[in-house]
């Protein structure tokens, strides 16, 4: 099966120099723009980029009209296998409760923590599926989508199978983390020496080389005890971390020294780290829905970029702090309050976010890839950070089908 979608503004975020690796720095706003060209899908992969391709005389033909043509976003951070929901405790924030306050006395996190307990496996990936289709129809085809609403191992278990399952019966991709350093029950230091001893263990023989990941926060994990989980799953899993959400506990030094694949966050964090992270291979993510909808702080992406940063952008969809599937937004976000140009924001939202995630068959568009594409309505793509709220997704390809 073949298709040509031909007179399209094509932003193929291709750098003959840079291939599938982050973008950094200035280097980060060259979206590697065709003005007027064609691209031909064959099966579900992309064949031919260029101002002019060759086509089989039966390829389908999409007619862009000027419109532009991007790579399929990748949402590299996401909490998006929930039960439940967070009203009650919104309406708290809005008097004016803070978030870390509401998790100390047992609601945030542990209210969605005792949802999914509740919840069977099916359910869990029923809600998934319906928000993986929203994000589809936004532009979204690849997720990555963590678990850290168990605190048990089996608990930890169904959401990793739920979103795996969910992942099978979508038309795109989605890579799990087992997220196993988000909350705690009872004491710190016990609960964690079970999550290295026991749980990770587990996980590890079911889901082997799943990246693992830590919530280093206050009320949350300490930077010790994350600090000892990451260093056992290094071993044999990527590493990420949240650091810096609300406070710089010394997190982001040991993210570089442990050579996560990302520091995400980072609102809180000093310019002396940003600096230090900008010179690492750690990649920043930042989470601007969060800052919006939570406490409006956001990460200082503008200064990261220009300290020769790799930055990569998600929307954090969860319950709690960003309650949002919308690549679209968390862009629009990025440009009004971190710092970024559009340009960068969609570099941010695509071939880096898929660096995050360790794909190099994506996040461009170049022959070869997997044909994630999306076409918008506009014929400038700074109108994708200008508008707010609407949908600006004409057609998504997605593994080369039309969805
Ligand atoms: O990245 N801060 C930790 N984890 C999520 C929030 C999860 C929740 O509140 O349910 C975040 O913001």
């Amino acid at each position: 099966m073949s298709l040509l979608i031909r007179n399209a503004r094509i932003l193929t975020l291709a750098s003959s120099d840079a291939g599938a690796r982050p973008r950094r720095g200035r280097a980060l706003g060259d979206l590697g723009v065709i003005p007027h060209g064609e691209v031909l899908v064959v099966d579900d992969r992309i064949a031919a980029v260029g101002e002019k391709v060759d086509a089989p005389a039966d390829a389908e033909v999409i007619e862009a009209n000027g419109r532009v043509l991007l790579p399929g976003f990748v949402d590299c951070h996401t909490h998006a296998c929930w039960a439940g929901d967070r009203l009650a405790e919104w309406e708290q924030k809005l008097r004016g409760v803070p978030y870390l306050e509401i998790l100390k006395q047992g609601g945030g996190i542990h209210s969605t923590v005792r949802a999914v307990r509740e919840a069977t496996q099916k359910q869990l990936a029923s809600g998934l599926r319906d928000r993986l289709q929203l994000m589809l129809r936004e532009g979204t085809t690849t997720v990555e989508v963590k678990s850290g609403y168990g605190l048990s191992t089996e608990a930890e278990l169904k959401m990793l199978r739920a979103i795996r399952r969910a992942g099978s019966e979508w038309a795109g991709t989605v890579v799990p983390t087992a997220l196993l350093g988000h909350a705690f029950e009872g004491e710190l230091d016990d609960y964690a020496r079970m999550v290295v001893k026991e749980m990770l263990p587990e996980i590890a023989r079911e889901f082997p080389g799943v990246a693992v990941d830590a919530f280093c926060e206050r009320n949350a994990w300490s930077v010790e005890a994350s600090v000892k989980l990451l260093e056992k799953a290094r071993k044999h899993h990527p590493i990420r971390v949240h650091t810096d959400q609300f406070t710089s506990l010394g997190m982001v030094p040991e993210a570089i020294r442990l050579f996560a694949r990302s520091a995400d966050h980072l609102e809180a964090a000093t310019k002396k780290d940003l600096v230090a992270l900008a010179a690492s291979e750690t990649i920043g993510v930042i989470l601007p829905a969060t800052g919006f909808h939570t406490d409006q702080r956001y990460a200082r992406a503008g200064f990261f970029v220009d300290q020769g940063g790799a930055v990569a952008l998600a929307t954090n969809c969860n319950p709690g702090t960003a309650p949002t599937h919308s690549m679209p937004l968390a862009i629009a976000l990025a440009v009004r309050f971190c710092g970024l140009t559009s340009a960068e924001a969609i570099a941010a939202a695509t071939v880096n976010a898929a660096a995050v995630l360790g794909l190099t068959d994506r996040g461009r568009i170049e022959a070869g890839l997997r044909a994630d594409l999306v076409l918008l309505h506009h014929r400038d793509e700074r109108q994708l950070a200008y508008e707010l709220g609407g949908n600006p997704v004409e057609l998504v390809v997605c593994g080369g089908c039309r969805v």
